[in-house]
């Protein structure tokens, strides 16, 4: 949905303790790539445990466009008939993917090898966001992208008639631009290859092992190879999604930093490319433990419990840990500023052009609550004042993106005063019952 509707302001008061235990939704990344690949693969995939959040909905609408037949039955599993590789048909109208970046990414490469065309748009945030990191793989090809200056929303994609395959080095680490090429390979004949540098989320790699395709992966002096074999009849499959690890992130930090609390979050998604924040919450001394480790299909799963931990020190957070934790430093941050000494953050430029500049986003809100920050274009570094020691007390702009919302909300949770989000309404993309759950533990919010 491009817009949510009039803003919907909320305030945090110190709170507490938080207690029980925090069931979050699906896991997002995962929820995307079930319905772009169920609705390739020829025959019916179902899904259980899928995120019913605004980004994901909007990419069950955009498969419904490209031909699949995607539905939701009273259970709360969702069906999805594929139309095959190749075989989307051109949607007869524009494709809103809201606020997902990640979605009107894959969907831009999943399309990209058909003879389509298909226009794409998005709301404020998303229009706002570089494209040119998948129209210039795409052209690669042989697709054709027609956008804004800037390589903006809306964007039309003239999808390659005759493919070609690709070997691509991403020249930045990004799931969402590895997996573009991976999903535009599918249609090219021959091998697509993706080169990283630094290992990025590999749910893309896992599930099109699951869905049948041929695609290897090997870590090579020029870094991560992932080949795959174009033009699979992919197989359908009963997927079970596992939470979100970015989801469990926000009660697991608001327990960490609110006095006397003791939250259990379950079933939590622990791939090791997803859980660089809970290495790193456990380096400043959290209280946080992985109690009953277990796989579940395909990808490692723990449940999390995090206790009040008032002796949290600030770290150097290793740079190369950032694509494991890439949409965790708004979190972090609020914790950094809630723990001892700083906590320096740094090679996460990318932040930048996330929904929202997060660094920027960050800083600016931190600064109102009364943090001292630090940042140039690739850090942030965040003065720690102790467990209890924000003064808050300020409203801080949510900019259309949920992990900012989310991230002050909890501060205000732990600060000395207040704080009030002047938007929480972004929070429905990823986390539409974040609200009711946190109240649930003990949260004090208000508004919205
Ligand atoms: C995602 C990849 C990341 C992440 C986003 C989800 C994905 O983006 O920030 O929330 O599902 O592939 P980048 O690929 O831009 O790093």
């Amino acid at each position: 949905m491009s817009s949510h509707g009039p803003a919907a302001p909320m305030t945090a008061r110190r709170s507490g303790p938080l207690t029980g235990t925090a069931d979050v939704p699906g896991d997002k990344s995962i929820s995307h790539r079930s319905l772009i690949l169920g609705a390739l693969a020829v025959g019916e995939t179902t899904v259980t445990g899928l995120l019913e959040g605004d980004d994901v909905l909007d990419t069950a609408k955009a498969m419904r466009a490209f031909g699949a037949e995607v539905t939701r039955d009273d259970a709360g599993v969702w069906h999805i008939h594929g139309v095959g590789v190749g075989g989307f048909s051109e949607p007869d109208n524009v494709i809103d993917c809201g606020n997902s970046g990640t979605g009107v990414r894959l969907i831009m490469g999943a399309m990209a090898t058909t003879p389509i065309t298909a226009t794409f748009t998005g709301d404020a945030s998303l229009r706002g966001r570089p494209m040119g990191r998948i129209t210039d793989p795409i052209a690669l090809f042989g697709a054709a992208s027609y956008g804004r200056q800037g390589g903006r929303l809306p964007m039309t994609i003239v999808g390659a008639a005759e493919p070609v395959p690709v070997r691509y080095v991403t020249p930045m680490p990004s799931a969402q631009v590895k997996s573009a090429v991976l999903l535009a390979g599918l249609n090219a004949p021959g091998q697509t290859q993706v080169i990283e540098k630094e290992a990025t989320r590999d749910h893309s790699e896992r599930m099109l092992a699951g869905f049948g395709a041929q695609i290897t992966t090997e870590d090579a002096p020029e870094g991560r190879v992932i080949t795959l074999t174009g033009q699979p009849e992919l197989r359908p499959q009963s997927i079970v999604v596992p939470r979100d690890p970015s989801s469990a992130a926000f009660p697991v930090a608001a327990a960490l930093i609110t006095e006397g609390s003791d939250v259990l979050v379950p079933n939590i998604g622990l791939n090791p490319t997803r859980a660089g924040l809970f290495t790193t919450l456990r380096e400043m001394g959290a209280d946080l433990s992985f109690e009953n480790e277990r796989v579940e299909g395909g990808e490692p799963v723990a449940d999390l419990r995090a206790r009040f931990s008032d002796a949290m020190q600030g770290i150097e957070v290793p740079p190369e840990r950032a694509p494991s934790m890439i949409d965790e430093y708004p979190i972090l941050s609020v914790v950094a500023a809630l723990s001892s000494g700083k906590t320096v953050m740094r090679g996460v430029k990318e932040l930048r052009v996330k929904e929202s500049d997060r660094i920027d986003a960050m800083a600016r809100g931190l600064e109102a609550c009364g943090v001292r920050i630090e940042e140039d274009e690739d850090t942030l570094i965040v003065h720690g004042m102790g467990a209890g020691g924000v003064p808050g007390g300020a409203t801080c702009a949510a900019r259309l993106d949920h992990r900012i919302a989310m991230s002050f909300l909890c501060l205000g949770m732990a600060a000395k005063n207040p704080v009030q989000v002047d938007d929480a309404g972004p929070i429905a993309t990823s986390f539409p019952i974040f609200v009711p759950l946190m109240r649930r533990l003990g949260a004090d919010l208000a508004g919205g």
